[in-house]
């Protein structure tokens, strides 16, 4: 009996570990998504409360379902990882058609680390790339 249980709970260990995980998100990105979904970042709004990842569906700012895909041809010379980078933490330099400036929040810089920026760049980076 005890061992019945023994292997039961191996099998049950495996499952978990192999768990159905099916989203291309890997990586540092892992951290990057789980700070986006956030609804309170340091102090401000979390980005999702703003951006939805659906096409076509506008919060307060741009929904950002492709924007993986975008990023690149949002400025002439700047890259992907570039622009979204700056569009984190100096959101009003570079401000999307059909949008307010002054709405997102100015100081991501401030709010979180380095490493958090890099991690929802390389999240954002994942978004409708193919
Ligand atoms: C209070 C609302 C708000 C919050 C919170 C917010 N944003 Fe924004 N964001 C906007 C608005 C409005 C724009 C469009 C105007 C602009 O470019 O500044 C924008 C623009 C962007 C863009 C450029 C989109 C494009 O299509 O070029 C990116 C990328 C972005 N935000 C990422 C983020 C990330 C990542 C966070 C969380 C760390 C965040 N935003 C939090 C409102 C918000």
């Amino acid at each position: 009996m005890i061992r019945r249980i023994a292997t039961m709970f191996a099998f049950v260990l495996t499952l978990v570990a192999c768990g159905g995980d099916n989203s291309p998100v890997t990586g540092v990105a892992t951290s990057g998504e789980d700070l986006f979904k956030r609804t309170v970042l340091g102090e401000n709004a979390g980005c999702v409360t703003c951006h939805s990842l659906k096409e076509g569906v506008v919060l307060v700012g741009p929904p950002l379902a492709i924007i993986g895909a975008d990023a690149g041809d949002r400025q002439a010379g700047v890259a992907a990882a570039d622009y979204l980078r700056m569009s984190i933490v100096d959101p009003d330099n570079f401000v999307l058609d059909g949008f307010d400036p002054g709405r997102m929040p100015p100081d991501w810089a401030e709010q979180l680390s380095e490493a958090d920026i890099e991690a929802l760049v390389e999240y954002l980076l994942t978004l409708g790339a193919e």
